[in-house]
């Protein structure tokens, strides 16, 4: 039998928000909770994130200037949130995912997101836009089958969180675990808050 080709090196490359330990914490409990509800796994707190944009499989050349153009996201400035509505996808009855909103406080949030929307179609031109609206959300439980999530209460509260961080990551499944994120690039926004409103919590 002739051997079998080496695998490709592969990368499942996505661009997300990171979030302050205040906020994941809050995110890690609604998770819990729901899996405790509802039996569906809990994302792993280290694991929460805002997703930005999700790339997939990229060669290494658009994926390092990617990772060079998101450089630029040191002037945009912090996002401001506070935590939204409670969100399952497809519905409440038969959720695959149970997500909580970020609501954008004062429009830094689309600002980002627009940004690195830019840096991923200058860095990588042939891959379009997938037409999705921009849904800020954190992914806080999934189901592999689909689980009764109705009822489940709300988390919104008054505290305004800052997010700091935006990195790129690749995402390395591991089988029966949660996937592993590798940051390949970090990137610190612009924290000064000149011009803005204080912070409330
Ligand atoms: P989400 O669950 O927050 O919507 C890393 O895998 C992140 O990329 C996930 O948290 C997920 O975001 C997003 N993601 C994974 N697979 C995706 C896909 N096929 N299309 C769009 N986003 C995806």
């Amino acid at each position: 039998m002739p051997p079998t080709a080496p695998a490709q090196p592969r990368n499942r490359l996505f661009v997300a928000l990171d979030l302050p330990d205040g906020l994941r914490a809050r995110l890690a409990a609604a998770g819990a909770r729901v899996a405790a509800d509802a039996g569906g796994r809990a994302v792993p707190p280290e694991n929460l994130h805002m997703t930005l944009a999700f790339l997939g499989e990229v060669p290494p050349e658009p994926a390092g200037q990617l990772a060079e153009r998101l450089g630029d996201l040191a002037s945009a400035a912090a996002a401001r949130v506070r935590i939204g509505a409670v969100v399952a996808r497809p519905s409440p009855r038969r959720a695959r995912l149970v997500a909580v909103e970020l609501l954008d406080v004062d429009g830094a949030l689309r600002d980002i997101a627009a940004r690195v929307l830019r840096a991923c179609a200058d860095a990588i031109p042939d891959r379009g836009d997938d037409g999705r609206a921009f849904w800020p959300h954190v992914t806080v439980a999934r189901f592999s089958r689909p689980g009764d999530v109705r009822g489940f209460p709300p988390v919104a509260h008054e505290h305004v969180f800052d997010i700091t961080r935006a990195s790129l990551y690749d995402s390395h499944i591991c089988p029966g675990r949660p996937p592993r994120y590798e940051a390949l690039k970090e990137v610190t926004l612009d924290d000064s808050f000149a011009e803005r409103s204080p912070q409330h919590g």
